[in-house]
């Protein structure tokens, strides 16, 4: 189904135009590739490719994901390919096929933020870093970057200084004032802050009396955690100037919409890609219909329009 309309979708974050607010989130569209028979990547706001480290990484032992009622565990552990075979194998394709990039980075070490986005700086077809501190998988940095506002800070800052391309810091729901993280990390150099990661959670097998996960715990994503994920986005949307991109359980475009007025700029779409691999290109089309139907001439006419 394509709707042909008007309807201008563009949204400008940190100096950027994308071309419509609907992004992939990291970890669950893998670098684009793997779903090249079910969505045109040229026609995405953005590509937000798996996390890259500077080394690869192999991630945790199986079982690594678990299904829950409405959404899954899962326990990665930012399995990748490493920043070096990320720009040589992965990202020359999808800058063949006119994707926007954003890539996404994580590190154990304020220092090894750094020397990513200083390796990442300057390359083409790289638009923006999304830097993850908030990954509740891994037993150093992670979470730990995500949940303290002083190292949020220290991290914001270091990638400040590294890169001059646009920084997002993505932001964990595992805190509990989001405005405060939000705020520190604004102050600390971020042009627009995504939210949210992972919940942390957990799953028992009750007849063998074991965890599910190899790893006893790991992060809840899914339709499950959209409730959380719009009130913590309407929050740090209300604390902070610089743009806020909507993740969470996010399946469909009304899911998306709903965080558009709730004040995001854009929106990151993540388990529903393994539920439907066609999801984001069907949110652009639904979103494009909606505004139509509503007589709106662009996305940004509804941000930010919840009647309190
Ligand atoms: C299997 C899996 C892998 C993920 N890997 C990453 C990752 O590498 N980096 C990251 O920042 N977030 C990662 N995430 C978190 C998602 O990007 C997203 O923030 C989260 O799943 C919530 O969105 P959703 O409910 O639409 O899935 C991962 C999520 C899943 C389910």
């Amino acid at each position: 189904m394509t709707v042909e309309t008007d309807v201008d979708l563009q949204v400008e974050i940190a100096g950027c135009t994308f071309r419509n607010p609907v992004m992939t989130a990291s970890g669950t569209f893998g670098y684009g590739r793997e779903f090249e028979d079910f969505v045109n990547v040229s026609r995405l706001g953005a590509v937000v490719v798996k996390g890259v480290s500077l080394l690869p990484r192999a991630g945790n032992p199986p079982p690594r994901v678990v299904e829950t009622p409405c959404g899954m565990l899962n326990a990665i552990g930012l399995e990748n390919v490493g920043v070096e075979a990320f720009l040589h194998e992965k990202l020359p394709w999808l800058v063949e096929l006119g994707a926007t990039v954003v890539v996404n980075i994580l590190g154990n070490t304020v220092d090894e933020y750094a020397q990513l986005a200083r390796r990442l700086d300057g390359i083409e077809g790289v638009t923006a870093l999304e830097v993850n501190i908030s990954c509740p998988n891994v037993k150093e940095g992670g979470v730990a970057f995500g949940t303290d506002p002083l190292m949020a800070s220290a991290v914001t800052a270091a990638v400040r200084r590294a890169s001059k391309l646009p920084l997002i810091i993505k932001l964990s729901p595992n805190v509990t004032d989001i405005q405060l993280m939000a705020r520190s990390v604004a102050e600390s150099g971020a042009d627009a802050v995504s939210l949210i990661n992972t919940l942390l959670g957990m799953a028992i097998d009750l007849a063998g009396r074991r965890p599910r996960l190899a790893n006893v715990v790991g992060g809840l994503s899914g339709p499950a955690i959209k409730p959380v994920a719009l009130r913590m986005v309407w929050q740090a949307a209300q604390a902070v100037k610089i743009p806020v991109i909507g993740i969470g359980g996010i399946m469909t475009a009304e899911d998306a919409l709903e965080f558009i007025v709730a004040g995001a700029h854009a929106v990151q779409v993540g388990t529903a890609n393994f539920v439907n691999p066609g999801a984001t290109e069907e949110i652009v089309e639904g979103i494009a219909a909606y505004l139509a139907k509503q007589g709106l001439k662009s996305i940004n006419q509804l941000r930010n329009t919840l009647i309190t």
